[in-house]
């Protein structure tokens, strides 16, 4: 087991170094307050503005969070990343504390390749949460990604519980929207969504397998692609399409790519698996469907050999290790939900401290490889293990 995985959230990390284009304008720190569970969010308890007025949608995440966090929600099968390996470098020529593993993404600075994938919002408890992450990726210089915004379309007024650019000026911060909501939306109401929460960009989610499980799921996935391509060409932003914890196959990666999607996140299986998730809520028998989806190197590996347009891995991403195989194996950034999640009900030092722990993994990884800098990381040559003669990049 990593260090990671065996850390105390209550550690205190040291601070990251400021993303170099952010001018340091930090909010008001968080109350002090403990995080009540999500299901208490929705009890009129909390003293947020209208706590107690949340809608179907802003229930089902809340539902979501309690079960994520209290819930053995994780797929059984890995990611992935095992069966690939690097070569290391005896001589690594390098000194440790020169690695560089700053990057640009969509036009921003980031001081570690890492992304916040999107988690929530809708509800008192889902703005406390985004707030945390939102003051951890400012500090430690990464983007970040809110929850699905189809509950602030049913109710404006829980919109501020996405808005968090104040707490985060510079960060690179994507709105999101499910795949199968588009069809219902003209492209004013998007534009004017994602400009509501200040975002650089939009993510549609791409979430069949979940819908499927839900009892209020939307199971027509006709003329999904159109709409994204839609949305792409009428859009001022960049448009993501992302997973949720299934995958994004090659074949699907083309077709996006042609939709005019700027980037893909494949949030592949092997962490959160959202037919689990939607088992605690259903009574269906689900049990078939819990390990549904293609692991995160398999979908990257994929989605590399397919398209030429920026990619995310995600989806079960647990160590630097595993974020620096994903560089090497063709992403731009990696990117983490659930651990962030059970770190952000705490406090921003929590995620800030997870992040550190993970930056510091991939730091020597990218040591004994050799790479001083995530461009050299990128052509360092990842081996399948089991076709030992096979290189998958570099
Ligand atoms: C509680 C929770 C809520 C989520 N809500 C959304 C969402 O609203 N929109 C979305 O695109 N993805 C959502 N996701 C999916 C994550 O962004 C991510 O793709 C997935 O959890 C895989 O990453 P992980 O294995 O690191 O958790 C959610 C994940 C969790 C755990």
């Amino acid at each position: 087991m990593t260090a990671l995985k065996e850390m105390s959230f209550g550690m205190m990390p040291h601070r990251a170094q400021p993303a170099a284009n952010c001018r340091s304008r930090t909010a008001a720190p968080n109350s002090p307050r403990s995080c009540k569970d999500a299901a208490e969010a929705e009890s009129g308890e909390s003293s947020q503005p209208f706590a107690g007025k949340i809608g179907a949608t802003s229930q089902r995440k809340d539902e979501h969070i309690a079960i994520c966090l209290n819930k053995d929600v994780s797929f059984r099968k890995t990611n992935g990343f095992e069966r690939y390996d690097f070569i290391h470098k005896a001589l690594p020529e390098l000194n440790l504390a020169d690695i560089d593993t700053s990057t640009t993404f969509l036009g921003k600075h980031f001081s570690f390749p890492f992304f916040i994938e999107a988690l929530t919002g809708g509800s008192p408890k889902a703005f406390e949460i985004n707030r945390n992450l939102a003051r951890a990726a400012s500090e430690f210089g990464i983007g970040m990604g809110i929850g699905s915004q189809r509950a602030m379309l049913d109710n404006p007024e829980i919109t501020y519980t996405y808005q968090i650019r104040e707490t985060a000026p510079c960060i690179l911060l994507l709105g999101n929207i499910g795949a199968t909501q588009l069809a219902g939306l003209k492209t004013e109401a998007i534009v004017a969504m994602v400009h509501k929460i200040g975002g650089d960009g939009l993510a549609v989610h791409l979430n069949a397998a979940q819908e499927m499980c839900q009892p209020e799921g939307d199971t027509d996935w006709r003329n999904v692609l159109a709409n994204i391509e839609r949305i792409c060409a009428q859009t001022p932003f960049p448009v993501l399409v992302k997973e949720t914890g299934c995958g994004i196959d090659g074949q699907a990666a083309q077709y996006l790519a042609a939709a005019g999607v700027a980037c893909l996140d494949i949030a592949g299986a092997g962490g959160t698996s959202f037919t689990k998730v939607e088992s605690y809520r259903s009574t269906q028998n689900l049990h078939s469907l819990g390990e549904w989806g293609i692991p995160t190197a398999e979908s990257l590996r994929q989605c590399r050999q397919a398209v030429n347009i920026p990619l995310i891995a995600s989806g079960g991403m647990r160590t630097g290790v595993e974020c620096a195989k994903a560089i090497a194996m063709g992403a731009s950034l990696t990117g983490f939900a659930l651990p962030l999640l059970q770190a952000a009900r705490q406090s921003h030092r929590d995620v800030v401290a997870y992040l550190t722990i993970l930056g510091e993994e991939l730091k020597k990884a990218m040591f004994l490889v050799g790479a001083s800098n995530i461009n050299e990381l990128k052509r360092v040559p990842v081996v399948s293990r089991h076709h030992s003669a096979e290189t998958v990049s570099g």
